[in-house]
């Protein structure tokens, strides 16, 4: 049965949830998996699949040719069928194949971590880094349909994991205070993995950001919304080479800053404030980090030229009440030094 069926523009996509043993359509014609997720393809689809390796690393033109090369290999046609399972670099690059394919074939993504189900898989940005620029080349090109099994998560590492929580977190605050209860309700249960748990906490992010990119699909208005922490967060990864802190991790540490951005402005309701920290802390996230406050600035400014524009951070003034605003600089340099 169909949980959701988003409508972004001419595209339609469904998402639905599955046990491990279904998790895998079985009328894919070209299978993309990496080195940790190829374990979930059945052995009769071998030939179809094409392993790569993992990581952001791989998140190349030369993985794309890889798949390309393996759909002419398999005599596909536009009919063909790419059908991704793994992480968010596997999604973005199999949708992304896929856009290209005969100028288009059709694509199904089966996220395996918890960043892509509640977050990559969703939406239509599909791409790969070039040139050191993340994300820099890539099409909008949804998926038919996302097929979300979250017992494929008990193979992710707790560090993955917690990662993808990050990015829970955000889509509750911006979209689902309920969700955000919950996670505090039942903290003990998502973090041993309960299906249960689990599947209401996917599913409320997936209608969250599937309701946001229904809404504004080439991020014109709130779409950006779905930017929350990330700001500081990507900062945070450049300055500390993307070595000491996970995206995800980047992502938490930005939501506590941006927080706090919000208390200095004095924008924000204190209650509110608090019990996210507090949620965060619950969860064991490092929500200081030990670096220079002006190479946190100047690492924002230089991601903002890059795409062209002024700083401008999303804050909250309550739960689910979001905004966009630029912020003085001593603003920022004061945020980051607590
Ligand atoms: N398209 C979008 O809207 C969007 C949104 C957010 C992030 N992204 C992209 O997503 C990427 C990050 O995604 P990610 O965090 O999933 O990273 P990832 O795809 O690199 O996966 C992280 C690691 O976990 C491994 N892995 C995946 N599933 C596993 C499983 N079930 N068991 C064991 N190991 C598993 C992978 O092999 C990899 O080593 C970035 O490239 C980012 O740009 C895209």
């Amino acid at each position: 049965m169909s949980r959701y069926e988003f409508k972004f523009g001419q595209y339609t996509t469904n998402v639905n949830f599955y046990s491990l043993e279904d998790i895998i359509p079985g009328n894919g014609s070209l299978f993309v998996a990496d080195e940790n997720t190829s374990y979930l393809i059945p052995k009769e689809l071998m030939d179809k699949t094409i392993i790569l390796k993992s990581g952001e690393e791989n998140k190349t033109w030369e993985s794309i040719e890889a798949i390309l090369n393996k759909a002419i290999e398999l005599e596909l046609g536009r009919d063909g069928l790419f059908v991704g399972v793994g992480g968010g670099v596997i999604c973005d690059m199999t949708a992304f194949a896929a856009s290209l394919f005969m100028r288009g074939c059709s694509v199904t993504l089966v996220p395996t971590t918890l960043l892509a189900m509640c977050d990559a898989a969703l939406g239509g940005k599909t791409g790969i880094d070039f040139k050191n620029y993340k994300n820099l080349v890539g099409a909008f090109y949804p998926a038919t349909e996302l097929r979300i099994g979250v017992d494929t998560l008990k193979t992710l590492g707790k560090r993955e994991f917690l990662s993808g929580m990050g990015e829970v977190f955000k889509t509750a605050m911006i979209g689902d205070k309920s969700l955000l209860t919950y996670l505090k309700n039942k903290k003990d249960s998502i973090l041993a993995l309960d299906k249960e748990s689990l599947e209401y906490m996917i599913n409320s992010c997936i209608k969250v950001k599937g309701e946001i990119v229904e809404a504004d699909l080439y991020e014109r208005g709130i779409r950006a919304h779905l930017n929350l922490g990330h700001t500081f967060g990507h900062a945070l990864e450049t300055v500390t080479g993307f070595k000491d802190f996970s995206h995800g991790e980047g992502v938490v540490w930005g939501i506590a800053k941006s927080i706090e951005t919000s208390l200095l402005l004095n924008i924000i309701d204190e209650d509110y404030a608090k019990k996210v920290i507090d949620l965060l802390k619950e969860y064991k996230y490092r929500l200081k980090a030990d670096v220079d406050a002006v190479e946190i600035l100047s690492a924002m400014k230089h991601d903002k030229k890059k795409k062209g524009g002024v700083i401008r951070f999303i804050l909250q003034t309550a739960p689910q009440e979001t905004i966009i605003r630029e912020v003085p600089e001593d603003i920022i340099l004061k945020v980051v030094r607590t």
